[in-house]
């Protein structure tokens, strides 16, 4: 099939069935086009919320799946391929996390929004990227923290809060592979260009960049009119919007350190797993669904809308 089948049929479907497509900045390009909600993990958790859909189509990985089916358990909510996983969330077993818990009990628990329905059930308040630095600064000084999975948000939020939580010890496949070689030598060849970075990123790649931020932060800091040469260190299909926001400017990718390897595939295997046609397949069959068990998700909601009510 061709793609503008695809394209058309969603769009029927979609009016069809009263569904909203949400797509998240590291999906394809096609995927980002044809979603009525574009957004990093923040936006797609706010927006699953408020929806009227009576389906809601989530094109990410399983738990941003998992997040909207928390917030809103009367609508169906399907994602394109059930295998599209995500190594931060795997790195923190739920059965794991619960035995860290438990022998730090004096702790308030903070999870990253990279995480299980499980984990969240074990949970006080998830954060996203977007809103770690701004709910955690609201908790009194000497509150005592566990944070996880993600050592490298962790250590970063440690660093700007001046807090000293106690961190997991998790991270995301991706973030973690960035060649600082390589992006010194891009620096080297770029010296106008901007380093911006995700949080996930090791804070060698941190300390580099000219500024650290979330998906949809990143995205806002490529509008700065002075600058017009960006080298970004996150997962590449942010590069689509950046693009369509600054059709004149440059955007520089970073690739990963892979032995032998020069091309750009600085990519998330997981959520490049969707892809329009089983988007569409999906929205045909409605299927795969996610579901969750009714008890966990009454424990899972408590910290996302904690989060939603401090963000
Ligand atoms: P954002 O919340 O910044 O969109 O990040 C989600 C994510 O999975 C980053 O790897
Ligand atoms: Fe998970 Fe990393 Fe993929 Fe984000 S980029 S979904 S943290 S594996």
């Amino acid at each position: 099939m061709d793609k503008q089948f695809y394209i058309d049929e969603i769009n029927r479907l979609k009016k069809e069935k009263t569904a909203v497509i949400m797509a998240h900045f590291y999906q394809t390009g096609d995927i980002q086009d044809i979603a009525d909600v574009v957004g990093d993990s923040l936006a797609l958790a706010q927006k699953a919320a408020e929806t009227d859909a009576d389906i809601i189509v989530l094109c990410g990985v399983h738990f941003m799946g998992e997040t909207a089916k928390i917030l809103s358990p009367d609508k169906k909510v399907l994602i394109p391929d059930m295998e599209a996983g995500c190594s931060l969330a795997d790195s923190c077993p739920a059965d794991e996390f619960e035995k860290f818990v438990k022998a730090n009990p004096d702790h308030t628990v903070i999870t990253y929004v990279n995480t299980t329905a499980a984990v969240k059930a074990l949970t006080d308040i998830v954060v996203t990227s977007t809103n770690s630095k701004k709910i955690i600064d609201q908790l009194p000084a000497d509150e005592k923290i566990i944070f996880g999975p993600d050592k490298n948000l962790g250590d970063y939020i440690n660093s700007v809060t001046g807090r000293n939580m106690l961190l997991w010890d998790g991270a995301c496949h991706v973030h973690e592979q960035f060649s600082v070689e390589k992006l010194i030598q891009l620096k080297k060849e770029n010296p106008d260009a901007h380093i911006i970075a995700h949080p996930e990123c090791k804070s060698v790649v941190l300390k580099m960049a000219d500024f650290v931020g979330s998906t949809s932060n990143l995205l806002k800091y490529t509008s700065n009119p002075d600058v017009n040469k960006f080298i970004v260190v996150t997962e590449s299909g942010i590069i689509h919007q950046m693009e369509k926001m600054n059709p004149d400017k440059i955007f520089i990718p970073v690739p990963p350190e892979i032995e032998g390897q020069t091309c750009h595939c600085n990519e998330c295997v997981f959520m490049r797993k969707n892809t329009i046609e089983k988007l569409y397949l999906c929205l045909r069959d409605e299927t795969p669904e996610i579901l969750i068990d009714e008890e966990v998700r009454l424990k899972a909601v408590k910290p996302i809308v904690r989060m939603l009510e401090m963000s």
